[in-house]
């Protein structure tokens, strides 16, 4: 007797439709991109990059992909909603949501006056996964079929002072993917979270682009490295994929080892 061994593992989402919030840059974009080579119809949704956006997309295209560029912000439930109209129009119904568009928030202390802030961060990280996911799920359960996949953060685990709006929120997002993988399990759609670390994206190039702060982050993930995008693109396409479908409502930490205490390398 011989164990069948395979010669490798592919992840096929031919035809799959999928909408990857904010996908003109950092995460989204290589999410969008490994969605695309797996060949799934991506669509590459931006809020103010359309050039990048339209960009990604005539590259996709060049290499035998199948994408669009919409646009419109996640926060505003009437955007969202022709959101999906458009998608519905341009490629039929969505089979897999992404929910990546998120904004860290300006820095500022409970205290000060940041009540504006607090909304905007809510606004964009929280309230935009709930509309997009109430449009999805709209068109997944009838179907019986889907992932929705949001991503969180390390800080949906660790506090970031300064940050509580954006720590609240990703903590929100952690328990909303919960709750909807338990409403939704009964209809063959999962629900996960990844939860990045210090990825290397626009959204913390001020700390990664000064060596000074550069440093002080690195002490803070165990591994010597920050991440790069792909770490979290191929996470992604994983999780949409059948590979992946005895997981749902969880969290999948991929940070380095951010959240495991790295000063304790040192003694204690
Ligand atoms: C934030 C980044 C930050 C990282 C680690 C992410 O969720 O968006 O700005 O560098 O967490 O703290």
């Amino acid at each position: 007797m011989a164990l069948e061994v395979r010669k490798g593992i592919s992840i096929d989402l031919t035809d799959r439709v999928v909408l990857v919030t904010g996908s003109s840059s950092g995460l989204g974009e290589s999410i969008a991109r490994y969605m695309a080579q797996a060949g799934a119809k991506v669509v590459v949704h931006y809020r103010t990059g359309k050039d990048r956006a339209e960009k990604i997309v005539s590259e996709i295209k060049a290499a035998g992909g199948k994408a669009i560029a919409l646009g419109g912000d996640v926060s505003n439930k009437e955007e969202v909603r022709n959101l999906f109209l458009s998608i519905d129009k341009a490629f039929g119904p969505i089979d897999i949501l992404v929910n990546n568009a998120g904004i860290d928030g300006k820095r500022g202390l409970v205290g000060d006056d940041n009540t504006d802030d607090w909304e905007e961060v809510i606004g964009v990280n929280l309230m935009g996964p709930y509309y997009c996911a109430r449009e999805a799920s709209k068109r997944m359960k009838p179907r019986k079929t889907g992932v929705i996949i949001n991503i969180t953060s390390v800080h949906e685990y660790v506090p970031w002072s300064g940050y509580s709006a954006y720590c609240s929120a990703k903590a929100g997002l952690s328990m909303f993917t919960k709750t909807l993988a338990q409403e939704l399990s009964d209809f063959n759609i999962r629900v996960v979270a990844i939860a990045p670390g210090a990825i290397k994206t626009p959204i913390n190039k001020d700390v990664w682009g000064n060596p000074e702060s550069l440093k002080d982050l690195l002490d803070k993930i165990a591994m010597p490295r920050l991440g790069e995008v792909d770490d979290i693109g191929r996470v992604a396409v994983f999780l949409a994929s059948d590979l992946a479908s005895y997981i749902t409502g969880t969290t999948v930490l991929v940070d380095g080892g951010m959240a495991l205490y790295p000063d304790f390398k040192h003694g204690g």
